[in-house]
């Protein structure tokens, strides 16, 4: 979690932001300032490119001679004003339903007014015909109201548990079980972080139960190593 701790440092440090990051305006402020330094997007770790060739294989693990027909459901909680669900929608052959939550009502808006086409921003449009993308203000530890339990083929969280897990595990484990409730039954869930796997998995194995948890190395990027934990239905 170095970087993340060492950005999160950095904000929680400076009088002007003092607050929690449970708290959605301390976020809002966040991703007002990162967006200055790197609009349309602020992207945590990296960015789409950097994992396309992890995630492909994953919404391609049905049969391919029978391709989907429906688009599959692909959610990201947490979505900050990252690049990730965008990257999905615009550059993944595969027809995809793609839904971006954050409690962050700042990032919502940003990310609406680039899916929509708002000022300098010129709006997004499909690789595939079929798909979709939209963005919800929600809290990830309680997504109830918002997606039903079974219907995402692929969650993703990149930094979200790594946020959450600095108010403390209680959270984390919450937005664990929120990840799992919503992931279908063959789906899988995966979490993109810095956190070293000696950390990551105790936690991880604590709140999956029988589901079976990998590790991926990923990079380096930017001279930075990070890890892909994913988490699937025992075979
Ligand atoms: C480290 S940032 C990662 C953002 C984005 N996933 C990325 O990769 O750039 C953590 C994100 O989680 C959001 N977040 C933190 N706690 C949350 C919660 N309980 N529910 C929903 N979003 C939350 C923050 O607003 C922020 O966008």
């Amino acid at each position: 979690m170095a970087l993340l701790r060492r950005l999160l440092h950095g904000v929680t440090t400076k009088r002007s932001w003092a607050g929690s990051l449970a708290d959605p305006s301390v976020w809002d402020r966040l991703h007002a300032e990162t967006l200055l330094a790197s609009a349309p997007h602020f992207d945590w770790f990296f960015g789409y490119e950097e994992v396309q060739g992890l995630l492909l294989p994953l919404l391609q693990k049905g049969d391919p001679r029978e391709p989907a027909v429906a688009p599959l459901r692909v959610l990201d909680v947490g979505c900050g004003t990252s690049g990730l669900c965008s990257g999905l929608f615009t550059k993944c052959p595969l027809p995809l339903n793609v839904l971006g939550v954050d409690f962050s009502p700042a990032a919502v808006s940003h990310m609406k007014h680039m899916l929509e086409g708002h000022g300098q921003h010129p709006g997004l449009s499909p690789q595939h015909p079929a798909s979709c993308l939209h963005f919800l203000q929600a809290d990830a530890r309680d997504l109830s109201s918002v997606c039903p339990s079974g219907a995402f083929q692929l969650v993703l969280d990149k930094g979200t548990w790594d946020a959450v897990a600095r108010g403390g595990q209680a959270g984390a484990q919450q937005l664990l079980s929120e990840c799992l409730r919503v992931l279908a039954p063959q789906g899988t869930l995966v979490q993109f972080s810095d956190e070293d796997p000696d950390v990551r998995l105790p936690c991880l194995e604590r709140g999956t139960g029988s589901r079976l948890v990998t590790v991926h190395e990923l990079g380096p990027f930017k001279g930075l190593s990070y890890f892909a934990y994913l988490v699937q239905a025992a075979q």
